[in-house]
């Protein structure tokens, strides 16, 4: 079967109300977590994704039974010290950097070696950012040229670690979080500000933490070996699948879309305060409170006059897998726009800041780069007429979907490759843009 698509009209105004996917994070958090609870625990709407299912598989293999229901999935954990590990195990990761990360911290104490695995563009990522503080929980890990396979044999002799965790990654801060509650005595972290869901689990688990929010940091306490119940967890709708369709409509002409349910975690929702900047007056509606995590239902509607943005850098890290979408808001936008230290944005499941620039390029939007600095010459006028292949972008799924919104909104002809890639985050989303008008062929 032809793994591309065409798309060679632009959207035809729509208005509409939709659902996106089930937020990434927080499903795999919630597999993660759910096989180290005691007892059955129940997650209703987890994002049915490769990634995830590869979490789902993942733990299987580590002796934890799940089941899926009509509308849950059920997952029998018993307890922290409960992985069966007692023989040489392979987990593949597939292409999820959350859950190779993740995983390794609950591995810390595992009797014998496990071996964690994962597709090409994953074995192209660093894994250092968490080998380095898992060794020091007492763990021995091997790796060649710090990146997949990882080799971990865990200890039974671990020991609390106090951690400054600069990069601002959540899945780094998230594996020494999930090492801490095997190891007994309290974990400190110090983070630079990133996605919070793991803190925000722990609280409503009632696993002992204690945390202190600063403007840059998080300074986070973690007592470990304390056994926590089973849970029931009902995950809402993801921002950064989200992302696309707010871009989709912002740009597209007279057009209304209202997203409902989305999860819009102050830490996640910097797309929207920079789109807000931009002039885009997206707004949150019926919000809700949910376990610590904030819902709400988003409105949009398209924009002809788009400002230009000097991108605060706190904002960086709360829009860190969106700024695919920004950058093609900022090339639509009147005046030049500036991002700066998007060194982040390269450790991606793709280069992500490279391939972005060539993109823009190919589309005849002038731009700067000062290493990990970029000015975008933004033009209003932008209409597209040319032929457009997009390919080799190591099936990062964020590419493949980010290419389709610029395809419907900028015009022109297009040949998008890798079609597949959209199973590891968001499966439905061609039927989704379908649902809207979208003729894709
Ligand atoms: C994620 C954290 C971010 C993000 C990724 C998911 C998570 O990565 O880009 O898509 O669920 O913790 P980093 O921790 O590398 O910033």
């Amino acid at each position: 079967m032809k793994n591309y698509i065409k798309i060679n009209n632009k959207i035809k105004p729509f208005s509409n109300k939709i659902s996106v996917s089930s937020d990434k994070s927080i499903s795999i958090r919630c597999v993660l977590l759910a096989s180290q609870a005691i007892g059955t625990s129940k997650i209703f709407n987890l994002l049915e994704s490769e990634d995830v299912i590869n979490s789902l598989r993942s733990i299987k293999k580590l002796g934890v039974y799940y089941k899926k229901y009509r509308d849950y999935y059920e997952i029998r954990g018993t307890g922290l010290n409960s992985y069966v590990t007692n023989k040489k195990i392979k987990i593949y990761a597939g292409n999820s950097g959350t859950l190779a990360r993740l995983i390794l911290g609950l591995l810390v104490n595992s009797k014998n070696t496990v071996t964690i695995d994962g597709d090409k563009s994953l074995s192209k990522r660093d894994f250092s950012r968490v080998t380095g503080p898992l060794e020091k929980f007492g763990a021995i890990i091997k790796s060649k040229n710090k990146s997949l396979p990882v080799r971990i044999l865990g200890t039974d002799f671990l020991r609390p670690i106090d951690y400054f965790e600069k990069l601002g990654s959540a899945q780094c801060k998230s594996a020494i979080m999930l090492a801490a509650i095997k190891t007994p005595g309290i974990t400190k972290i110090k983070a630079k500000k990133s996605r919070n869901h793991t803190e925000l689990l722990y609280k409503s688990l009632k696993i002992p933490i204690k945390i202190l929010n600063t403007r840059k940091h998080d300074y986070i306490e973690i007592e470990g070996q304390k056994n926590f119940k089973a849970f029931n967890y009902y995950v809402p709708g993801d921002i950064s699948s989200s992302a696309f369709f707010l871009v989709l409509a912002l740009l597209a002409k007279k057009s209304k879309l209202i997203i409902k349910n989305v999860n819009i975690n102050k830490s996640r929702i910097g797309i929207i305060k920079i789109l807000n900047k931009m002039n885009a007056k997206i707004t949150l509606k019926n919000k809700k409170n949910y376990k610590g995590e904030k819902i709400a239902d988003i409105f949009v509607e398209s924009k002809t006059k788009l400002k230009r943005i000097i991108c605060p850098r706190d904002l960086n890290s709360s829009a860190i897998d969106e700024f695919l979408v920004i950058f093609l808001v900022a090339a639509k936008a009147e005046g030049i726009s500036i991002f700066k230290n998007l060194t982040e944005l390269n450790k991606k499941e793709s280069p992500r800041l490279d391939i972005a620039l060539k993109f823009l390029n190919m589309i005849g939007i002038k731009f700067l780069r000062d290493r990990d600095d970029i000015k975008i010459y933004g033009n209003p006028n932008l209409e597209l007429k040319g032929n457009y292949i997009i390919k080799n972008f190591r099936k990062d799924h964020r590419v493949f979907m980010m290419s389709c919104i610029a395809a419907l909104t900028f015009g022109g002809k297009w040949k998008i490759c890798d079609k597949d890639s959209i199973k590891t985050s968001f499966p439905n989303f061609l039927n989704k843009i379908k649902l809207l008008g979208a003729k894709i062929n």
